[in-house]
């Protein structure tokens, strides 16, 4: 599919009502008309979403892909929760993975690559779509699926500024029975599930300095990958803003 965001634009910019055609114009014109039409078509894309997901840790990847699989019914595949709960099954891919991510450092391309190939890989997530949140971090990641050919339609980078980062990542609370995402200042949990929240080993103020460091050391590198498909975002805004434009944006791909 190809990726455009122009589409309503380029359906916009077909003949105003009431444009007069005469007989020589008339043929070139529903020639332009058609082609146009054909382009938005494409543009609007008929197939399942495709959608990357980046950012800094913390940046509200998680919180955003909360929103767009209730909206789009996209297949969400986050790579963080597929390396925790290899961690928490004890594969050998998570025995692997272990030490990387409690020191916030990448984890072997060996190890998520096929993890995340094969999530790709499902019925769902042709059928679906998917929401890739978290892949590739690296320019080699990236490689490794354009190589089987996948691709995304679409780019989305969430920027936050690094002091707003550590106190989203220490102040974050796991819901284990629902997943949901919450914050101790930002999005206080209800009080009678707070007994029941986790907090990510990762999410301590040193940890999140080295992740933070490993992202800005990699990020543009991805970004190169896909620059004819990036859509950078403020992310530094409330979660309704910045789904607002989200959607905004899978909407009309
Ligand atoms: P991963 O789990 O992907 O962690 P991350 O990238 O560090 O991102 P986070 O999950 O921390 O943050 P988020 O952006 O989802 O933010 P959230 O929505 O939760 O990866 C963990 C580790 O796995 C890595 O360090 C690495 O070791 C390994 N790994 C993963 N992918 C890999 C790969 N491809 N290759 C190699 N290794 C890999 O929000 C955070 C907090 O902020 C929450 O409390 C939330 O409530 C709050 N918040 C969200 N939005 C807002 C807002 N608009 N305003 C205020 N607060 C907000």
């Amino acid at each position: 599919m190809s990726f455009a965001l122009s589409a309503p634009a380029a359906i916009g910019t077909q003949f105003p009502c009431g444009t007069k055609l005469n007989a020589r114009s008339a043929p070139r014109q529903a020639a332009r008309q058609k082609s146009r039409v054909v382009l938005a078509t494409a543009a609007a894309g008929t197939g399942p979403k495709r959608v990357i997901i980046a950012g800094a840790p913390a940046s509200g990847k998680g919180t955003q892909c909360e929103l767009i699989v209730q909206k789009f019914g996209l297949v969400h595949i986050s790579a963080g929760d597929l390396l925790r709960a290899a961690v928490k099954e004890g594969t050998p891919a998570g025995l692997e993975a272990k030490d990387f991510m409690d020191r916030g450092d990448l984890v072997p391309d060996s190890v998520v690559v096929t993890m995340v190939k094969d999530a790709l890989d499902t019925p769902a997530a042709k059928e679906k779509g998917w929401l890739l949140d978290g892949y590739p971090r690296s320019a080699s990641q990236a490689d490794a699926i354009a190589a089987e050919g996948i691709e995304p339609d679409v780019f989305l980078l969430l920027n936050v500024p690094d002091e707003m980062l550590i106190e989203r990542v220490v102040g974050r609370r796991l819901d284990p029975e629902t997943g949901a995402i919450y914050h101790v200042k930002f999005f206080p949990p209800p009080a009678d599930i707070v007994d029941r929240l986790t907090i990510r080993s990762d999410d301590t103020e040193e940890k999140a300095k080295n992740r933070l460091s490993v992202h800005h050391s990699n990020v543009e590198a991805v970004v190169g990958k896909y620059s004819d498909r990036v859509r950078e975002i403020n992310g530094d805004r409330s979660k309704a803003d910045v789904y607002a434009e989200i959607e905004g944006i899978i909407d009309t791909m």
